[in-house]
């Protein structure tokens, strides 16, 4: 059997349902918006303002707080540069903390370094939709509380992530999303709840309010092409990564083309393609000084329908592979589950988004050996924007999460699965790993 490094998040079937509804269907009305907005109060149990993407939310979130020119935020250096640029718009100052190999969110004695009398607001995006233990979220809140810090959460890798039940009664079963003054969350292709494009932040009532205001004047919806194309897209990666088109097909291409170099370098076509996307600021060599108009316009129909229903799979989707996890756990040697990031083994808590693994020593030779066992597989894509030269002179040392960026790897798994093909997987990963635990254990001697 063989396993892709990304298989779509929502089944083939209602991704080409949607690529068909959208070359007939692209209104705006309010009734879709007001449906979509009550599925997303009930979900982050407050009020949820729709926007164009993730980004954009943050840009806004910010805006309303209304702080003083030079203000520190607080925030991981592995995210997307826009985030970055979300935060200078607003004549903020970025001030990056390091990341926690636990849990790849931010880590508390770092946090606690980095924080000056300047600093009003922390960033924390829960990546991998790794579920961090009650005790690390409930410290998170209580240093906000301590030192009046706004906390902004970035859930768009944890819907339907919850903290976990073990203590702190108050913190217990709720979602990702409830605990800070916003929660922001991308609906960009590939996630649990996605509508291709698009995000959300939840937030107060009268904060809502101050969002509502800042939006109205988006009245243009996105190009139907733009929307097309990127669906058009995922639909196709959708298909290439079904069991038999990729074990006959793709894996084999893969294959014959190979080069170790791959997973730095983008196949042209894919970094052609990637150009006319609004949002890719991957490759970015420049600052930006504004957003481009091109960011700003308001979901329609057809995304709050997507949303509508990607938000009402997700109870089940979670469900599943929170078991599937469990099972494919117990499935991995020992020692290879000592390279698991510890939030990876709450089962209640995680989403599973990804399935993360830490390389015992670089990850391309393990890269290169799973490969050619059958398992494609790849890392964070997200830039460590402390080391982008575009911020130069927000760089400080994070040394964790350069470790996490140049070691984590992401295992296939998906709620599909079959426990045959977990336990494939497994198999695999727990024959190919060896090699490197024994050299790992020589370099220590
Ligand atoms: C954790 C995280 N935050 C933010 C974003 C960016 O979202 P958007 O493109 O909607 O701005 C992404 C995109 O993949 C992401 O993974």
């Amino acid at each position: 059997m063989k396993f892709p490094r990304f298989k779509g998040q929502i089944p083939f079937r209602m991704d080409l349902k949607y690529l068909l509804k959208l070359i007939f269907r692209y209104q705006t009305s309010e009734s879709k918006k007001e449906s979509a907005e009550a599925c997303f109060r009930s979900y982050f149990q407050r009020e949820a303002t729709f926007m164009s993407s993730y980004r954009v939310g943050l840009y806004f979130s910010l805006n309303i707080l209304k702080l003083e020119p030079g203000t520190e935020v607080l925030i991981g250096p592995l995210t997307i540069p826009d985030a970055i640029h979300s935060i200078l718009f607003n004549k903020l100052k970025p001030v990056f903390v390091d990341l926690d190999p636990a849990d790849h969110i931010v880590d508390l004695a770092s946090l606690r370094q980095r924080r000056t009398v300047n600093t009003k607001v922390l960033i924390v995006t829960y990546l991998s939709g790794l579920a961090p233990s009650s005790e690390k979220m409930k410290s998170l809140v209580d240093f906000c509380l301590e030192y009046q810090i706004q906390l902004i959460e970035d859930v768009t890798q944890a819907y339907g992530a919850t903290v976990g039940a073990k203590v702190g009664a108050n913190i217990n079963g709720h979602f990702f999303g409830q605990f800070g003054r916003f929660a922001i969350g991308s609906f960009s292709a590939g996630k649990l709840v996605t509508s291709t494009y698009g995000g959300v932040v939840a937030s107060s009532a009268a904060d809502k309010k101050l969002l509502k205001d800042l939006t109205a004047e988006f009245t243009s919806e996105q190009s139907r092409w733009i929307l097309f194309y990127k669906h058009l897209y995922f639909c196709v990666l959708n298909l290439i990564t079904q069991r038999a088109i990729f074990s006959f097909l793709t894996y084999p291409w893969l294959w014959l083309t190979w080069s170790s170099k791959v997973s730095d370098e983008k196949p042209r076509l894919l970094a052609f393609l990637e150009k006319f996307d609004p949002f890719n600021d991957e490759f970015l060599k420049v600052r930006r000084e504004c957003f481009p108009r091109d960011f700003f316009f308001r979901l329609n129909d057809w995304k709050f329908e997507l949303l509508i229903e990607s938000l009402s799979r997700l109870p089940e989707v979670v469900k599943r592979r929170q078991e599937k996890a469990r099972y494919f756990c117990s499935r991995l040697a020992p020692e290879v589950r000592q390279h698991l990031p510890p939030a990876v083994e709450n089962f209640s808590g995680s989403n599973y988004y990804h399935f993360p693994i830490r390389s015992p020593i670089r990850n391309e030779g393990l890269r290169e050996a799973l490969f050619f066992g059958g398992i494609d597989l790849v890392g964070y894509g997200l830039n460590l924007c402390h080391r982008e030269s575009i911020f130069s002179e927000y760089t400080q040392e994070c040394p964790q999460a350069d470790l996490i960026k140049q070691n984590v790897l992401f295992l296939p798994f998906h709620e599909d699965y079959s426990l045959v093909e977990l336990d494939d997987i497994a198999e695999k990963v727990n024959q190919k790993i060896q090699p490197f635990l024994s050299s790992l254990e020589v370099e220590l001697r």
